[in-house]
């Protein structure tokens, strides 16, 4: 029998990557923390029309992405409803926002979240059909100060203060301003007049995008229809006075900050419900999916939706495209993360021994691995220079004497080392 295997664009995530995960994901919860946010755990599938409404019935999410089922009813007391694996968590938030009632307390609301989101895409290096996302979305009433360029800036602050703590070097901020509701609307108009000679030349999607929503042209990938695309007019010349004024301040803002940008008139981004301040992250190493995150404001999403006027900012980072950074970084460094120690007992009757030691360093803090007495001393040797910076013997004269012996692998020196102080030690760094 075929052994069956992950479906196509779905992974493992095994130890020793998992570590990457977990200590990506505690940077983020640390960083957002000094920002004051706290983390929304939203539903992984929600009703169908959320998603169509929110991001918008023209984007590639909606039109081709979605994972999307008839729940059947199982009583005639119910009805059977679509629903869809949600491919973001903007509109999900949003939802919440609008069923709990949150922007009755009159204060901003700012949620962070983290978990997989799934897309039916073509799956490549760095993008995957079931993939992760670290978001953050300020929300609330304008009397709250939702639509403030501060808030705009503060999140790009924040996120530059996150890729610093984790150590990814190299990103470029990318910015621009779609414009509020009535500038897109303008611009639309502008784009449909301008695509009536052109889009008979394009892609099928293109032809009709140019009537229904001619901003998602902009978002097409054939690279026939690039040269044409190019020529189109851009989204900066159709903003109102309001949304240039919000944008200079956001800038102005950065700059005071001292956080770097490059202005991207092009940058529209996927979905439907952006207005003013549109931005990514890119990154070099990352190949054709270069984006480590991107976001925006939406301060019409809630309205969209059936709620109250409620205008937000915010972001997502693709967590898999932060390991594949950070695994590159490390890769050039070569220093995957090691155990401090290694315990080796050696012979079965001094297996326990060799647990009642490893409990007292770990509770000390250290990351111990914990061998085992039936192996010969080689494999021992072998087993722990593969998972940790040394290893530590524990034979019957180490027992009784309480001195055990200890080699550091990177340096290769042997030492005896008084029980009392074995823990002092193996915290110190490893000498190379
Ligand atoms: P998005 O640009 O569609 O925005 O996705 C954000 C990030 O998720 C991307 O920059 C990328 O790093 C990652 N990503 C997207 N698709 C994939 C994939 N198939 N495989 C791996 N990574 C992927 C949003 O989702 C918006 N909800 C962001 C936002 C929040 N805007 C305002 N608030």
């Amino acid at each position: 029998m075929t052994a069956l295997k992950s479906v196509r664009g779905t992974r493992d995530l095994l130890p020793p990557e998992t570590s990457l995960w977990n200590r990506i994901e505690a940077t983020a919860r640390a960083v957002f923390a000094r920002y004051n946010f706290g983390e929304i755990r939203t539903p992984i599938f929600e009703d169908t029309s959320l998603f169509a409404r929110g991001v918008g019935e023209e984007t590639d999410i909606v039109s081709k992405e979605m994972y999307t089922w008839e729940d059947r009813a199982r009583a005639q007391s119910e009805k059977s409803q679509s629903l869809t694996l949600r491919p973001e968590n903007t509109a999900g938030v949003v939802r919440a926002y609008i069923e709990h009632k949150l922007g009755e307390t009159g204060q901003l609301q700012k949620l962070y979240y983290i978990g997989p989101q799934f897309r039916r895409e073509r799956p490549q290096k760095g993008r995957y059909r079931q993939f992760w996302q670290i978001g953050a979305e300020v929300i609330g009433p304008p009397s709250a100060g939702s639509e403030s360029p501060l808030r705009d800036a503060e999140i790009l602050e924040m996120l530059a203060t996150f890729l610093d703590a984790l150590g990814i070097a190299g990103s470029t901020l990318d910015l621009n301003s779609v414009g509020s509701a009535a500038d897109r609307a303008r611009y639309n108009d502008v784009l449909r007049a301008a695509l009536v000679p052109l889009a008979p030349k394009m892609c099928a999607d293109c032809r009709r995008r140019a009537v229904t929503n001619p901003l998602r042209v902009l978002d097409c990938k054939v690279p026939e229809d690039q040269p044409i695309i190019e020529t189109l007019p851009k989204i900066g010349d159709s903003l109102g006075d309001d949304s240039r004024a919000h944008f200079v301040q956001v800038t102005a803002a950065l700059d005071a900050a001292g956080v770097p940008y490059r202005l991207h008139p092009r940058l529209v981004r996927g979905l439907d419900y952006y207005t003013r301040t549109t931005f990514e992250f890119t990154h070099g190493g990352l190949g054709a999916q270069n984006a480590l995150l991107g976001g925006g404001r939406y301060d019409g999403l809630s309205e969209a939706i059936g709620g109250p006027k409620a205008p937000g900012i915010g972001f997502a980072m693709g967590l898999d495209r932060l390991v594949l950074t950070l695994q590159a970084q490390e890769a050039e460094r070569k220093t995957a993360p090691k155990a401090d120690g290694y315990i080796a007992p050696l012979g079965e009757n001094l297996n326990a021994p060799a647990l009642a030691l490893a409990r007292e360093l770990r509770r000390a803090g250290l990351t111990i691995e914990l061998g085992d007495g039936s192996f010969r001393l080689k494999k021992s040797f072998e087993a722990a220079e593969k998972t940790a910076l040394r290893i530590v013997i524990l034979g019957e004269d180490e027992l009784s004497s309480g001195m055990l012996t200890v080699k550091d692998f990177a340096s290769g020196i042997q030492t005896k080392v008084p029980r009392s102080d074995l823990t002092r030690m193996l915290a110190e760094p490893s000498r190379s």
